[in-house]
Order: C-alpha cells, then sequence, then structure tokens
C-alpha cells in the first residue's frame, strides 16, 4: 500500500513537470488528468477503499500518508489550474491588444448633394430678401395642384404637366405651384415666401426626371409689379452665378399667372457671346414666372383689386446642371460617389 501511494505520487509528479510545463495544456487537459486521480472512480479513491484489508496498527500511519497524497495532489492540481487560467487570459490580452497610438482608418464622410446645395443657396438668397419657407404634401389634391391654379379638369396645360395618379381626386404633384394656394388660403398679405420640394411628372430623358425638385416663390402684397419680379430675379442671378448675370424676361403662358414670362440668365459660360452651353444664343432659359391671375387670388379669397402678386418656379436640377455644367440630369439620382463626392465638402472634413 505505501508503495502504491508513492508510485502514484512520482507519477503525478512527473506528469506536472511534463504535462504542467507544456504550453499546448488546455484546462480541459488537467481536468481529465485530475478526474483520473481524485475522482469517485480515479486511483487514490480506489486506495482509499483499499484501506480494509491494511492491517490495523499501520491503519494510522497509511490513511495519514494517503490523506496527504490526496492533499498535495488537490493543492497542485488547483495551483497549475491557476497558472493555466493565468496563461489564457495573458494570451487573450495579447492578441487583443489595442495600440491607440496608431493613426485612425479613415472612414470618409457624405458630401452634400448638389441639388442641395441649390437649394440651400436659393433659400439663403431668398430669406435674405424677407422670404419664409413653407413646404407643402407631395401627394397633393387634383384641386391644389390645378384646379386652384385656373386649370381646370381637361384643361389642355394639363397635358405639359402629365403626372401620376394616386386616385382620381390626390396625385403626385407635378409642380410646388399648388403650395402658393395653401399658402394664400391660411396667411393674409403680405406674403413672400418660398416652397421647395419634390414634383412628379411622367418624362423622362437627359435633360427630363420623372423626379425632380423645383422651389416656389411667391409674393402678394399692395402695389407689387412685373418690375419687382425683374429686380427681384436680377439679384437671384447676381448671387446664384455671378455679378455679371442679367435677366432676360420674353412672354410666355401659365394658366395661373397673366402676363406669363420665361425667364432667361445671360451664359456664364460664355459670357453671353454664345456657346455650346447656351446653343449658340447667349441666353439660358432657367424658370417660369408671372403676375398671379386674379382668378387664382379670388380662389384664395384675396381681392385681386386691392392685392396683387407674383411668382416664379425655378427647377432645381436646371440650376445645378447650368452652375456645375453637368450634362445628363440622371448623374444627380444615379448615387454614383465618384460623381457625388466632387460637390460641397467633396468628402473631406
Ligand atoms: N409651375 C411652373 C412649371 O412647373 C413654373 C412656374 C411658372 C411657376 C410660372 C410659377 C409661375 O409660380 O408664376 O412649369
Amino acid at each position: 500500500m505505501k508503495e502504491q501511494i508513492e508510485s502514484i505520487r512520482r507519477e503525478i509528479e512527473q506528469w506536472l513537470g511534463q504535462a504542467g510545463a507544456d504550453p499546448a495544456l488546455k484546462r480541459e487537459g488537467l481536468f481529465a488528468y485530475k478526474m483520473e486521480h481524485l475522482g469517485k472512480t480515479g486511483k487514490i479513491s480506489a486506495l482509499s477503499k483499499g484501506m480494509r484489508d491494511v492491517a490495523p496498527e499501520e491503519r494510522p500511519e497509511v490513511g495519514k500518508l494517503l490523506s496527504d497524497l490526496r492533499r498535495w495532489a488537490e493543492e497542485n492540481f488547483d495551483s497549475l489550474e491557476q497558472e493555466l487560467k493565468k496563461r489564457e487570459l495573458e494570451k487573450k490580452y495579447s492578441s487583443e491588444r489595442l495600440d491607440v497610438t496608431m493613426p485612425a482608418r479613415f472612414a470618409g464622410t457624405g458630401s452634400i448633394h448638389p441639388v442641395t446645395l441649390v437649394k440651400n443657396e436659393l433659400i439663403d438668397i431668398f430669406s435674405g430678401m424677407g422670404f419664409d419657407v413653407f413646404e407643402g404634401p407631395e401627394i397633393e389634391r387634383d384641386y391644389y395642384n390645378f384646379q386652384a391654379l385656373n386649370i381646370p379638369a381637361d384643361h389642355p396645360a394639363r397635358d405639359m404637366q402629365d403626372t401620376f395618379f394616386v386616385t382620381k381626386e390626390f396625385l403626385l404633384r407635378s409642380q410646388t405651384s399648388s403650395g402658393q394656394i395653401r399658402v394664400m388660403e391660411n396667411r393674409k398679405p403680405p406674403i413672400k415666401v418660398l416652397s421647395p420640394g419634390r414634383v412628379y411628372r411622367s418624362d423622362s430623358d437627359a435633360t427630363h426626371s420623372p423626379m425632380f425638385h423645383q422651389m416656389e416663390g411667391l409674393v402678394v402684397d399692395k402695389n407689387v409689379t412685373l418690375n419687382d419680379l425683374k429686380g427681384m430675379l436680377d439679384e437671384f442671378a447676381r448671387r446664384m452665378f455671378s455679378s455679371e448675370t442679367k435677366t432676360r424676361l420674353r412672354p410666355s403662358y401659365f394658366p395661373f399667372t397673366e402676363p406669363s414670362v420665361e425667364v432667361d440668365l445671360s451664359c456664364s459660360a460664355c459670357g453671353g457671346k454664345g456657346c455650346r452651353i447656351c446653343k449658340g444664343t447667349g441666353w439660358i432659359e432657367v424658370l417660369g414666372a408671372g403676375m398671379v391671375n386674379r382668378r387664382v387670388l379670388e380662389n384664395c379669397g384675396i381681392d385681386p383689386d386691392e392685392y396683387t402678386g407674383f411668382a416664379f418656379g425655378i427647377g432645381l436640377e436646371r440650376i445645378a446642371m447650368i452652375k456645375y455644367g453637368i450634362g445628363d440630369i440622371r448623374l444627380l439620382f444615379e448615387g454614383d460617389v465618384r460623381f457625388l463626392k466632387q460637390f460641397g465638402n467633396g468628402g473631406r472634413v
């Protein structure tokens, strides 16, 4: 019995010396070995069972040897387990170590879309002249988009703005001019308001998109004249393009204005001499405008004998294309980062 105890001790000692020094040893390995000895059916437990065969006078001595062996084994296994835990943690820490002094990988930032740049700039220019901003709904009633703007059902002017109908009564607005009606229904003059937003038309080619953006302007007050409109547009042209830019009004037709005008700007690419961009004319058409039709004022409960007004509608993509020399409107909606990052802050911080 004494020899058996001694040989188990040596065996464990040897194992601790070898396996304990092996860096590949895992806690599971240690546990399995420990169970081989201290488990219920383990070697040391088997020796305990053999105690009943030991002669009574030797029992105290052998019993002590056996319990010493058990305690000694437990202590050694425990301390090796602590050691293994420490090794595992060290390994984990060193593999997860962060070098906080390393330069960061730059994730890139977005840039402001050219249409948003133009919108913000327009709001900036016109709010400096006392305008505030009203945004109407994109799904609009036929009444606001057409009828109240003096375009009754079946009027031929509807053809120019064929759009997407949600129901017979509701449509995707084809113009921000609907905002004029919503503002005039709720406010009394003096009115000076901008109404920017998305509009929709059944139209698609290099210069037309089924969804695009407009900015409506509306001024209603006593004694407002076409001259005031011209003065305001001159200021807009100079601020948006250059101090040299001139405006030109040509007669046109819109059901909601009388008289109506088409507004051209002198070509900023060639200074008005004529080039590819202005198709040799020296002028570029940028917006529609006019004096608000008496009938439109009446539709909103404003007395046309007391008040007059002017309105204008600017296509934001068109301004962006002229300002930044963009040839195809579709580039603005494809979301190609190589194109978009050329504008605004260009993706830099
Ligand atoms: N809504 C017109 C369009 O989309 C543009 C326009 C013309 C707006 C004349 C106006 C205006 O306010 O007075 O073609």
